[in-house]
């Protein structure tokens, strides 16, 4: 069924807007060539506006070359109405017109990128209410420049948060409240680079978004391989001191594993022995759906753990508020780096948050949040149980992403294209890895951004697309 919005809020007339909606659709080939268009009374009740308004949209997309009535059969898109280039290109990446007339959904392929929460849960209200008191309220100080490690009202309930959900031991004055846990890591390769042979051991494999982040500042990365338990420190390089190790202890990425004691203890004497930092990156542990959540590495050593966080998954990417907890020897210096970088977070959004904490917003949000990424998962798991029996499921159930292992089958990008051809984005951990050929069965999964119908569907596409690469290949 073609559907899509009409605004009734906005000024540009209704004919207009059918006619740009599928004039677009044309010219990026959701509707191919050749492609039937609804009949102008099943388009209208589709949208919900009279038919004279899709007749007259219709006419003028006539007019224009984009589409042609055939007698007795139809209204249908003519030949060479949407641009060569797109199209190639679009026939590269996999046949993609054809998996978004499968996806049903106005276009797009169902999309199992990790780590994106659920936009669609943000609290706007709540938080648009804090907003407008925050404006309100807060002393002129907070409209000028202020202290570039973040406003004490936030370090203050961060501290205290923190110790009780994560174990982390600090003052609000080892906080530094940073754009999202992406600057956080920025500015400690700054803190911590050797001038001369900058080099962090970092876990293969990790996100490549992290990882660019140290070879951007400069810095050579040191593959340390990681198990199913997360890094393997007897694997970490001896007699070479790297600047810092880069871990994810709580919920691995992208493997899920949850570093064990016995690994965090050898870590950090590691640390001792070569008297470097444990970089900890907590992005996701708030999402524990077995268990209790394992606490913080740097609860066990607050001299030698620079503590990374973010809100970006618990509430939103576009608020870019992460925050890094530093050991005091730091605090000076990194206060000083982040101050050059950019001054200091947008004061106003923090304390919209720091209230947002205080009046216990956030912890309800967490609650809700977990039912929701915990009813995702399961809804994954079970399609998966049921779709793919023969695959493995990785990693602890937690965050917002798993790993599917299936047996016999390499996600290379020809498999990937032809997955995606079918509707269905997933992600190698092959992308992820920097040793290469050690995860070629594997897939990420990332479920927090899609509801169950899409999650089911999708992986109901998954399935098509393996078994024909089977059959392709000769083994079913
Ligand atoms: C491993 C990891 N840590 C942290 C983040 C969060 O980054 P930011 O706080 O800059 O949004 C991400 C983002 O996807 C991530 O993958």
């Amino acid at each position: 069924m073609l559907w899509f919005a009409i605004d009734r809020n906005i000024s540009t007339p209704l004919t207009a807007q059918v006619y740009e909606q599928l004039r677009s659709r044309i010219l990026s080939q959701e509707l191919a060539e050749g492609d039937r268009l609804p009949s102008s009374r099943e388009l209208a009740g589709n949208i919900g506006v009279s038919r004279n308004v899709v007749l007259e949209a219709y006419e003028r997309l006539t007019a224009e070359g984009f589409i042609e009535g055939r007698p007795q059969a139809g209204t249908f898109v003519a030949a060479g109405s949407s641009f060569e280039r797109m199209r190639e290109a679009e026939q590269e990446r996999g046949a993609p017109s054809a998996a978004r007339r499968r996806t049903g959904d106005g276009g797009r392929a169902i999309d199992f990128r990790a780590a994106h929460p659920a936009a669609d849960y943000f609290p706007r209200t709540v938080w648009g209410r804090l907003a407008k008191e925050v404006c309100l309220d807060a002393p002129e100080r907070v409209f000028g420049y202020t202290q570039a490690e973040g406003v004490p009202e936030l370090r203050g309930v961060l501290s205290r948060y923190l110790l009780q959900a994560r174990g982390v031991r600090c003052h609000p004055d080892q906080i530094v409240i940073t754009t999202g846990a992406t600057q956080a890591l920025h500015l400690i390769t700054e803190l911590l680079s050797d001038r001369s042979d900058p080099c962090v051991a970092v876990e293969d494999p990790v996100t490549d978004e992290m990882r660019t982040i140290f070879t951007y500042a400069g810095s050579t990365v040191l593959p340390i391989p990681v198990d199913e338990k997360g890094i393997i420190p007897e694997k970490l390089p001896a007699g070479v001191k790297p600047d810092f190790v880069f871990v994810i202890p709580s919920h691995q990425f992208p493997l899920g594993g949850t570093l064990p004691i016995q690994r965090r203890i050898q870590l950090l004497e590691y640390a001792r022995q070569y008297d470097c930092c444990i970089v900890e990156d907590d992005y996701d542990s708030e999402f524990t759906y077995e268990g209790a959540a394992v606490h913080s590495m740097q609860g066990l050593d607050p001299e030698r753990v620079i503590y990374v966080g973010t809100f970006s998954k618990i509430l939103s990417p576009a608020l870019r508020i992460g925050y890094a907890v530093l050991p005091e020897r730091f605090v000076a210096d990194y206060r000083r780096l982040k101050w050059f970088a950019d001054r200091h977070t947008s004061a106003l959004e923090q304390l919209i948050l720091a209230r947002f904490m205080e009046e216990g917003y956030f912890e309800r949000h967490i609650r809700r949040m977990k039912k929701i990424y915990r009813k995702r998962r399961e809804a994954l798991v079970s399609s998966l149980r049921q779709e793919l029996p023969q695959a493995a499921i990785l990693g602890q159930a937690a965050g917002m992403h798993l790993v599917v292992e299936v047996p016999g089958v390499r996600f290379t990008e020809a498999l990937l294209r032809r997955i995606y051809a079918e509707g269905v984005q997933v992600y190698a951990v092959e992308h992820y890895a920097i040793c290469k050929g050690g995860h070629e069965h594997q897939i990420v999964m990332g479920y927090g951004a899609l509801p169950i119908e899409s999650i089911q569907e999708g992986v109901a596409r998954l399935r098509r697309a393996i078994e024909d690469e089977l059959i392709v290949n000769g083994i079913k």
